[in-house]
This record gives C-alpha cells, sequence and structure tokens, in this order.
C-alpha cells in the first residue's frame, strides 16, 4: 500500500505538474518575435514602441532612412563604446544571436521608414570634423532661441554641460540636431540645416567637454 502510495506520487511528481510545451517560458535566443525583442531589448531606453524615452526615439522615418542598414547593424551589435548605448553580441549571460538582430534590424526599418519627408534621403548620417568656431555663430543662429546663445539653457536645458557631453558621443549630437527629440519639444531641423554646420555645431558644443576624447 505505502509502496502504490510512493510510486503515485512519485508519478505525479514528474508528470503532473509539468507544463504544456506552449506554457513553458520561450528560451530567450530563441524569441523571434520582433515586438517581444524590441520591447524586451530597446523599448527601456527607447520608449514603447521606438517612441523615444531616455534616449532617442527610433520610430521615426527621418532617422531610418539616413542610417543605413550596416550601421543599425553594427550598432546593435557592438553597441556604442563609451555611451550608455550596450552592445547586444557581448552582452554576457543574455546575448541576442545574428538571427535575432536581423529581425530587429528588418522590423525597424520596414516599420519605421515610410513617410519620411522627401530630403531625407539626402543627408548625410555620419558625423565629421567640423570647425568649432563656426559652429559658435550657427549654434547662435539656429539654437539660441532655446538653448541660450552660449548653450547654458533659456526655455530648453544647457547643451553645454560637461556631464552630458561625456555621455553622449559626436554622433549622437548630430543625430539629434537632424532628428530632434519631437516627444520633447525639440524640433527636427533635417533640411532646414547644412551637413557641414550640423557638424560644425557638433565641434562647437563639444569644445565645453571636460576631459578629451574621440567616442
Ligand atoms: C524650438 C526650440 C529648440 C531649438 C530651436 C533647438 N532645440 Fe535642442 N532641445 C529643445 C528641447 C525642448 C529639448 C528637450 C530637452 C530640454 O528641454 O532641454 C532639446 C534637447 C536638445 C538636446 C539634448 C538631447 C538629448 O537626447 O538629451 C541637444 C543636444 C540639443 N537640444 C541640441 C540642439 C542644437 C544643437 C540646436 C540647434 C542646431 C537645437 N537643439 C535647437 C528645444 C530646441
Ligand atoms: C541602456 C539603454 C539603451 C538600450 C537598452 C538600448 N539603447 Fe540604443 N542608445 C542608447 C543611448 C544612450 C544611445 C546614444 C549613444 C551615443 O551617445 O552615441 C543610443 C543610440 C542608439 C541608436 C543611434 C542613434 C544615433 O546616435 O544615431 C540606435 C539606432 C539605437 N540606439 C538602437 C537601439 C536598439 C535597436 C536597441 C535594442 C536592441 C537599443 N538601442 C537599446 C541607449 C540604449
Amino acid at each position: 500500500m505505502i509502496r502504490t502510495c510512493i510510486l503515485i506520487l512519485l508519478v505525479c511528481l514528474m508528470g503532473c505538474g509539468k507544463p504544456s510545451p506552449e506554457d513553458r517560458p520561450i528560451r530567450p535566443s530563441k524569441i523571434m518575435d520582433f515586438d517581444t525583442l524590441f520591447a524586451q531589448r530597446c523599448a527601456g531606453c527607447h520608449g514603447t514602441d521606438g517612441a523615444g524615452s531616455g534616449s532617442i526615439a527610433l520610430h521615426d522615418p527621418t532617422l531610418m532612412n539616413i542610417i543605413s542598414r550596416e550601421t543599425l547593424h553594427d550598432l546593435v551589435k557592438n553597441g556604442r563604446p563609451g555611451t550608455l548605448m550596450p552592445s547586444f553580441q557581448s552582452n554576457t549571460g543574455n546575448p541576442l544571436t545574428d538571427a535575432q538582430i536581423e529581425i530587429l534590424v528588418d522590423g525597424m526599418m520596414q516599420r519605421w521608414s515610410e513617410d519620411a519627408p522627401p530630403w531625407a534621403t539626402d543627408r548625410r548620417y555620419e558625423v565629421q570634423q567640423g570647425k568649432a568656431t563656426r559652429g559658435k555663430g550657427a549654434f547662435v543662429h539656429m539654437c539660441g532661441q532655446c538653448h541660450g546663445n552660449d548653450g547654458l539653457g533659456a526655455s530648453a536645458g544647457s547643451v553645454i554641460n560637461p556631464a552630458f557631453l561625456e555621455l553622449v558621443s559626436a554622433q549622437y549630437l548630430r543625430t539629434v540636431i537632424l532628428c530632434g527629440r519631437p516627444e520633447l519639444g525639440m524640433p527636427q531641423l533635417a533640411g532646414k540645416i547644412e551637413d557641414q554646420t550640423i557638424d560644425d555645431i557638433v565641434a562647437w558644443l563639444r569644445t565645453h567637454k571636460t576631459f578629451r576624447s574621440d567616442q
């Protein structure tokens, strides 16, 4: 009798509580659904559905048209060293597989690149060397009304705070000038500003960094 009880108990332990295959949690490396991947890996910093949050919006036809597929792929894979944008390949313990990175890149480009303004595709994405002295004048002209002519802030905040400049790359500053942070009230300037002028302004902003590095 006791033996039968133990047997039943064992069978129960082994079988009864077992979740059906559909209920079992999927291993992180097997998730192949764009929405789930984006929500789990990107939304925390770039907002639900890419609408922008701590960092820039990705649900933005201008950004999705000026950035190349290769650059976007590299960025997700390797992150941007020296900034808070993490590498998802070397994300120890829980990396994204190549196939998952492809799903993310394709998904963003397909879903969020439509209805781009006509000039979006002509813009240069990559930041290049600019001239800080020219950038200062351009800043007063194009940015001063909101950020103050000295960049210390007016209706919008300071953009020359060394702590802020340490955290962001030159490329990010260029992207923000092109694409704005519309969800925060920073307008998109792509189409209204020359590529060289953007690089000049970025160079001027970065003269306020306390520690010089090339990131
Ligand atoms: C119409 C007003 C306006 C203009 C013009 C403007 N900005 Fe902004 N900018 C904002 C607002 C609002 C924010 C949101 C944060 C804040 O309030 O400081 C912002 C944020 C930023 C940020 C921070 C982005 C981030 O992700 O943290 C940078 C850098 C910046 N602006 C640079 C510039 C530069 C450079 C120019 C000129 C080329 C410019 N802005 C023109 C209003 C403006
Ligand atoms: C921990 C916060 C964080 C997470 C998570 C994150 N990002 Fe980022 N991302 C950032 C920051 C911060 C930047 C700006 C880095 C810089 O200064 O260059 C950035 C920049 C970017 C840019 C480039 C914007 C530019 O400078 O042109 C893209 C595209 C991007 N992230 C995509 C993604 C995708 C896709 C994911 C999810 C796989 C992701 N990010 C997850 C913080 C994050």
